[in-house]
């Protein structure tokens, strides 16, 4: 059985970033809700729990908290922020809203550590912490001692090796705190004794026999759009139960340039029923004349879905239809709410017309980076592992107005020549995501010895943790220089491009 530490939830903004850090050190974990029942969390086995931070104060009334029973189960425990209040004021310490602005504390803080305690081990004594509370602990609880010091805050962290409790007024888990990742690494490894053997090769192995046993004999219809999520979903479900898995991709003809291709040639040669549906004309017949952004996404989510129905009624019945949901879009922020599963899907939604007894979500307790590392273990090319986001309703929300044929044509082109430019300089690393948009701009140029009255192109480069907020990439001006020589040059119907200088907020990434 894999070893686990279990992430409490108490609302925290950076819980997400908790667990890839705990993962990143080979160790496996799932973050929950501070609410898990005291029995489930029996059942979880955990070698460690954490508490994360949270927005709340504790000795608010609705404060969020754990059961009682936690505290007695001879488990590690490491509370940081909120989690780390919670755990002195349920340990019969005391907790205060600071006084006065100068004992909150916001930002980098330089703390100072007894090196001498097995959570600091290894650590210079001084180093940079990022903080961000406004209560504080006042008194220690007792059997606690405490390692870490900063101005505004004499208790920043405690330490109750006895009973191996740990607290840390700061955030390891960001990249601001100098030494964070060391300080979990020794929570892990040297507190809770974890192995640090979880790797995606062992992870792929367990997934398929669960699998087999789960699906026996059944039969599974999964939506494969090529992006990543469900590309992986497909080779890791091929793998488990061969062709009892039948994939359908529905091509709506608002793909990149040759990415149709693309998709099928990966899955060439798997076990996995791929039914490519070239459903181009019907995509646009029903977008024509359409310019409206919010219309348009919505014919193409209902369309999508119109044509997996279809496809799927020829089939007759399934026992799974299987979705690429992954963790990110299962996790939830605890505070009392039991975990929804989001039918989060590339276009529309799940079809409702489909009959199947069971949902499968493979991928649902991976990250994005742990998905991509999933699919070069399954043996998926590259190209299709490291693909950035691309939105389900495909070019249709990067042609501003009426989507044509003929523009799509255009977009496809000066994409490709963007796309390959910048990659070819080193940069797809720099960038989150690259592509480029027809604007529905018409203006007029000098090509030749002629006048032309062409379109402009926009590109757009973003770089982004979340894509809740993006920053446009500095692109050099000689690569600029190139992409917009060649795609004018190259792409008949384009004489103009301009590089979109806006972040996110106040634009979005895409243009619709
Ligand atoms: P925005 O434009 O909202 O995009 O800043 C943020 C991220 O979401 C992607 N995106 C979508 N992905 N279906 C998707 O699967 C969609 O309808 C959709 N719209 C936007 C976008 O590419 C970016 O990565």
């Amino acid at each position: 059985m894999t070893q686990r530490i279990l992430i409490l939830d108490f609302g925290g903004q950076y819980d997400q970033l908790i667990a890839r850090r705990v993962r990143e050190a080979g160790v496996y974990c799932e973050v929950h809700p501070c609410t898990m029942p005291l029995e489930q969390i029996r059942l979880f086995d955990p070698v460690g729990i954490i508490f994360t931070g949270g927005p709340g104060s504790v000795y608010a009334a609705d404060a969020p908290t754990v059961d009682e029973g936690v505290f007695a189960l001879g488990v590690p425990i490491l509370g940081i922020c909120y989690g780390c209040q919670l755990l002195a004021h349920r340990l019969g310490g005391q907790v205060t809203p600071a006084q006065s602005d100068a004992a909150r504390e916001y930002g980098k803080t330089e703390t100072v550590f007894e090196t001498d305690n097995v959570l600091f081990r290894g650590l210079p004594e001084k180093s940079v912490t990022w903080m961000s509370h406004g209560d504080y602990m006042a008194r220690v609880p007792e059997g606690f001692r405490v390692t870490g010091r900063s101005a505004a805050c004499p208790n920043a962290a405690i330490a109750d090796d006895g009973r191996r409790f740990y607290g840390v007024q700061f955030h390891p888990e960001v990249n601001h705190t100098e030494y964070g990742r060391e300080i979990l690494r020794n929570y892990l490894f040297a507190v809770c004794g974890a192995a640090g053997d979880w790797s995606m090769e062992s992870y792929r192995g367990r997934a398929v026999r669960e699998l087999r046993e789960r699906i026996g004999a059944g039969r599974i219809l999964l939506a494969l759009s090529g992006g990543v999520d469900s590309s992986v979903c497909a080779a890791l479900l091929s793998e488990a139960v061969g062709n009892q898995l039948t994939c359908v991709f529905v091509d709506h003809g608002l793909l990149r340039q040759d990415e149709g291709d693309q998709v099928e040639a990966a899955f060439d040669g798997r076990e996995l029923n791929f039914i490519r549906v070239d459903a181009a004309e019907r995509f646009l017949r029903r977008l024509s004349g359409v310019t409206e952004p919010e219309h348009k996404r919505k014919i193409i989510g209902e369309e999508f879905i119109r044509v997996f129905e279809e496809e799927s009624r020829k089939l007759g019945a399934v026992d799974f239809l299987a979705q690429g949901t992954i963790y990110p879009d299962v996790i939830e922020s605890g505070l009392g709410n039991a975990a929804v599963i989001k039918s989060h899907h590339n276009v529309g939604g799940l079809p409702e017309h489909v009959s199947f007894r069971e949902i499968l979500e493979p991928l649902r307790l991976l990250f994005k980076d742990e998905v991509r590392q999933l699919g070069r273990e399954l043996g998926l090319p590259e190209s299709l592992v490291s693909r950035q986001p691309f939105p389900g309703p495909g070019l249709a929300i990067r042609v501003i107005g009426e989507v044509t044929e003929d523009k799509l044509r255009i977009l496809r082109a000066a994409d490709a020549i963007f796309r390959k430019e910048l990659e070819d300089a080193g940069l797809g690393a720099a960038a989150s995501q690259y592509f480029a948009a027809l604007t529905n701009m018409r203006s007029v140029g000098v090509m030749g010895d002629g006048r032309s009255y062409d379109y402009a192109v926009a590109l757009r480069a973003v770089a982004t943790e979340d894509f809740m907020t993006a920053d446009w990439v500095r692109l050099p001006y000689e690569l600029l220089d190139r992409v917009s020589t060649r795609i004018v040059n190259e792409v008949p119907g384009i004489n103009r491009v301009f590089y979109d200088i806006t972040s996110k907020p106040p634009s979005t990434v895409e243009y619709e």
